[in-house]
């Protein structure tokens, strides 16, 4: 086989356990695959921060031509980000930053402004503002990321104003993974006899949530709010009833190496690329779910 003669790109990945990851993939790949040209290294850290650390060191020795990287954790992944980019690799980070500005790129979703839609979603459903009135349970997605972090604050700039509305429970790291926020739900579940609504960073999480409610026999009078909203899970879950509505987070990984390959061929780019999002409620999952199903 002849080399190829394009840059050669490191990706590295913080998991792919959760679909949303591997749609991600999935849709970085299907990039890749209309640039032949094109080398792309992938590595998985398996939700393992030394494990990415490692990855990264990999693709620093080889000397790729550019890295993506979704991290992990923010601040852990930081150190060898910078080695990175004092090597001379443009860095592109996608969805969990890093806390340093020696990046090329940053490119997700404005995960405060997703936190807020998800507190005003909220602050209806409890019975409209200055009249809200609940209690909430809050499952953490990993606490030490950025889009785990910021949803938390936007949420909370919300909901904060109403009065009527109390959180329970103390924070609880869910890792961002389902069986983790079913745990904390049964907890919870034994402790509270009134929850009202669960805000969950992750559709996987809400989910895991509503599994615990309904095995205890509470799923009816409770809400579930999600995020991500990608069709296989989140859409299908609020078109069920099963959450009220999950708020979109477009997965980075097409939009990620279009931007690398951009500024490799000399183009300028902009230093953050904010991703779109949308309320997914019932009506709008039942359209999402039937334009795809029109699709040949
Ligand atoms: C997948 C995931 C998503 C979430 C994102 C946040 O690993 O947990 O569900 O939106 O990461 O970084």
């Amino acid at each position: 086989t002849t080399p190829r003669k394009g840059p050669v790109i490191g990706f590295s990945q913080a998991t792919t356990v959760e679909p949303w990851r591997l749609l991600f993939n999935e849709e970085l790949r299907a990039e890749a695959a209309r640039h032949p040209e094109v080398t792309v290294l992938m590595a998985d850290a398996n939700d393992s921060v030394a494990q990415q650390v490692t990855d990264m060191e990999g693709f620093i020795k080889r000397k790729v031509d550019a890295i993506l990287i979704s991290p992990k954790e923010s601040a852990e992944l930081t150190p060898v980000v910078i080695k990175a980019a004092d090597a001379g690799i443009p860095v592109f980070v996608l969805d969990r930053n890093v806390e340093t500005d020696r990046i090329t790129q940053f490119i997700g979703g404005d995960n405060r402004a997703i936190g807020r839609a998800a507190g005003h979603y909220a602050v209806q459903l409890l019975g409209g503002e200055g009249k809200a009135r609940g209690m909430i349970f809050e499952v953490w997605g990993g606490m030490k990321t950025r889009p785990s972090q910021d949803r938390h604050d936007g949420f909370h700039e919300v909901v904060e104003r109403e009065p009527g509305i109390r959180f329970v429970g103390q924070p609880v790291d869910c890792d961002w993974k389902q069986h983790l926020a079913y745990e904390a739900m049964l907890d919870i579940l034994d402790k509270e006899p009134r929850i009202d609504l669960v805000y969950a960073h992750n559709d996987p999480m809400a989910y895991g949530a509503w599994m615990a409610a309904r095995d205890e026999g509470r799923a009816e009078g409770i809400a579930f709010l999600g995020i991500d909203g990608i069709p296989s899970e989140g859409v299908r879950w609020v078109r069920d009833g099963v959450l009220s509505a999950t708020f979109l987070y477009k997965t980075p990984g097409d939009e990620g190496l279009r931007q690398a390959l951009k500024f490799l061929a000399g183009e300028p780019i902009a230093r953050t690329l904010t991703l779109p999002t949308e309320v997914i409620d019932r009506q709008r999952a039942e359209e999402i779910l039937a334009a795809r199903k029109n699709q040949p």
